[in-house]
């Protein structure tokens, strides 16, 4: 796993949309993009915005699949991934809404819906670049402990701790939904990149077991551990309970000299 460990939640922000930045460009006929919800990629989506509006960052063949929806919230609903995608991204950037996909918590045949979600990622070869977060119980989307590390996009029934951290967007607790579609595991295994985002001190612990701990179906974000390639943008706060912080840092300090080196030999023939 490549570890950047930034100085606040702004440069994590930063780093982690010029990743973005980099493969969309590097990918530029077919880019495949997979999208998170939450407070922690907000950053990340307003630097993207600010990249389309002042650099022209170009998102109209960009095709997005995001990783999970509540069910029983219809798009409109305020507290849906659907409306929080737009709000936060989607309406201000150069996608084509055709190439948008959420998937639906209103479908009448939710497990039909699932297997039709997972075709359409496959018949769009696949996601290049997932984004995630973590939740406090070491969830990816909403693949709560327990979930088969192999899973693919079904229905899940959340746990009380994720009614609990979710209910601060709601009125009253009785109204976060309770189940949720959610990309399963193996699904998220088989993005090219997954760019794990983390910011705060209240999630240092959970994200020192996901990278330093044993693999265990108890945190699911733990499975990242044997992708290929997953690379983590984190703050301070979020890095400080990790036994090999330090090492992280060099590795990325190291990094950037030999890109330097390789760059001024490449300019000196
Ligand atoms: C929800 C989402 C996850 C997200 C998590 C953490 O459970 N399904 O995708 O990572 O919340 O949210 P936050 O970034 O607000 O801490």
């Amino acid at each position: 796993m490549e570890i950047y460990i930034k100085k606040n939640y702004e440069e994590m922000s930063r780093k982690a949309a010029e990743i973005v930045a980099e493969e969309m460009r590097k990918r530029k006929n077919h880019f495949v993009l997979g999208l998170a919800t939450g407070s922690t990629p907000i950053g990340l989506y307003k630097e993207l915005i600010r990249m389309h509006q002042e650099e022209g960052l170009d998102f109209s063949r960009v095709i997005t699949f995001n990783l999970d929806e509540y069910c029983g919230l219809s798009p409109d609903h305020e507290q849906s991934y659907h409306y929080f995608m737009f709000e936060n991204f989607f309406k201000h950037i150069n996608i084509d809404k055709k190439n948008i996909h959420i998937p639906d918590g209103m479908a009448r045949d939710l497990d039909a819906h699932c297997r039709e979600y997972e075709k359409m990622i496959a018949d769009n070869r696949g996601i290049d670049l997932q984004v995630l977060g973590i939740g406090g119980d070491g969830h990816i989307a909403f693949n709560e402990p327990g979930s088969s590390l192999s899973s693919r996009t079904r229905v899940k029934t959340l746990t009380q701790q994720t009614v609990e951290d979710n209910s601060r967007f709601f009125k009253t607790i009785e109204e976060v939904p309770k189940y949720a579609i959610t990309m399963g595991i193996g699904t998220i295994m088989e993005a090219k990149i997954c760019l794990l985002l983390v910011n705060g001190d209240k999630k240092a612990e959970v994200f020192a077991k996901a990278v330093e701990g044993p693999m265990t179906t108890e945190v699911t974000a733990s499975m990242l551990q044997t992708h290929p390639r997953t690379i983590a943008v984190v703050d301070e706060e979020a890095a400080a309970k990790l036994k090999r912080k330090d090492y992280y840092k060099h590795v990325e300090k190291m990094a950037g000299l030999l890109k330097k080196r390789v760059n001024e030999k490449g300019k000196n023939g």
